[in-house]
Parts: structure tokens; sequence; C-alpha cells
């Protein structure tokens, strides 16, 4: 699907907050700029957040919980992660057990994790704004698909 501008980028992530249960991961892939931490603030904004979603990019992690978020998050950036090894140090299996866990970069983390993860990738398109291509996995089929 074409997400023409960055209110279309945010309504797809308050979209996804209707649908998502502690225990989910979303991945975020995409270049630098691709509005990866922008989803991710549709999404907090309509769990409840108030105001603007730091980026995690310099903190790795960021959590939320209730009574801030409808449920708990942690949104991480794993952008400036270098090897697979100190990604395990994060507690991220740790967390997916009662958080609902968004992450940029995942690919820092190498290719085989998280199975059941909603893949998303989003790319920019020539006229400016960005298409969005998702890996669904079974367990989320029933859930969502892109429009
Ligand atoms: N659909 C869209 N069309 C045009 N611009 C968009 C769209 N979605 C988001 N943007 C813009 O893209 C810019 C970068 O967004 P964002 O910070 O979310 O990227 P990112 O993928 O998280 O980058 P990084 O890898 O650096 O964390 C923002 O200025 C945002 O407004
Ligand atoms: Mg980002």
């Amino acid at each position: 699907m074409i997400l023409a501008d960055e209110a279309a980028t945010l309504a797809l992530g308050a979209d996804l907050a209707s649908i998502v249960r502690p225990g989910d991961v979303i991945t975020l892939s995409g270049d630098l700029g691709a509005g990866k931490t922008t989803l991710a603030r549709g999404l907090l904004a309509a769990l409840g957040l108030a105001g603007e979603a730091p980026s995690p990019t310099f903190a790795i992690i960021q959590t939320y919980a209730p009574p801030e978020t409808r449920l708990p998050v942690a949104h991480v950036d794993l952008y400036r992660i270098e090897d697979p090894g100190e990604a395990e140090e994060l507690g991220l299996d740790d967390l997916c057990a009662d958080h609902l866990l968004l992450v940029e970069w995942p690919e820092r983390l190498g290719p085989e994790l998280w199975q059941d993860a909603l893949r998303l990738r989003i790319e920019t398109v020539e006229e400016g704004g960005r298409r969005l291509t998702a890996d669904v996995p079974p367990s989320w089929e029933a859930r969502w698909s892109p429009r």
C-alpha cells in the first residue's frame, strides 16, 4: 500500500493499535528516514500516549506501561547495535513476554529472529510518499492485512 504523507503513516500505526496484544512483535524495516518511528508514534498515540514518543535511537529501548499506554510497549531501535550478541544483552526476549515489541532496524539481530513477527517495510517512492509492504505470518493473518 502507498502512504501518501506523514499523516498516512501515523494513521496506519493507529490502525494497528486496535489489534495488538502483549507478546506481539512488529518489526519496522526501511532506510534512514523511511518513517519507522513515525509509524511507531502513530501506534503509541492511539494506545493512549500523550505527547510525541521520542525516537529510541540513542536510548535503544524506550518502554511504556499502563496507564500511559493501554498495554505495555517496548519501542526499540537497534540501529546502533553492531553485533547480535549485544542485542541479546538487551533482554528483548524477556520483554516480549508481556510487552508489545516495536523494533526498528531488526536486521541488526540477524535474519532468524521472531518467526511470528509482523514484518513491515517502508520504502520511499519517487512522488515523495512511502510504500509499505508486509510479511504477514499465519498468526497475524486473521488480524491484519494491508489494504
Ligand atoms: N508517508 C510518508 N510520506 C512522506 N514523508 C513521510 C511519510 N511517513 C513519514 N514521513 C517523514 O519521514 C521522516 C523520517 O521519519 P522517521 O523519523 O519516522 O524515520 P525512521 O525510519 O524512523 O528513521 P531512522 O532510521 O533514522 O530511525 C519524517 O520527517 C516524517 O515526517
Ligand atoms: Mg527511527
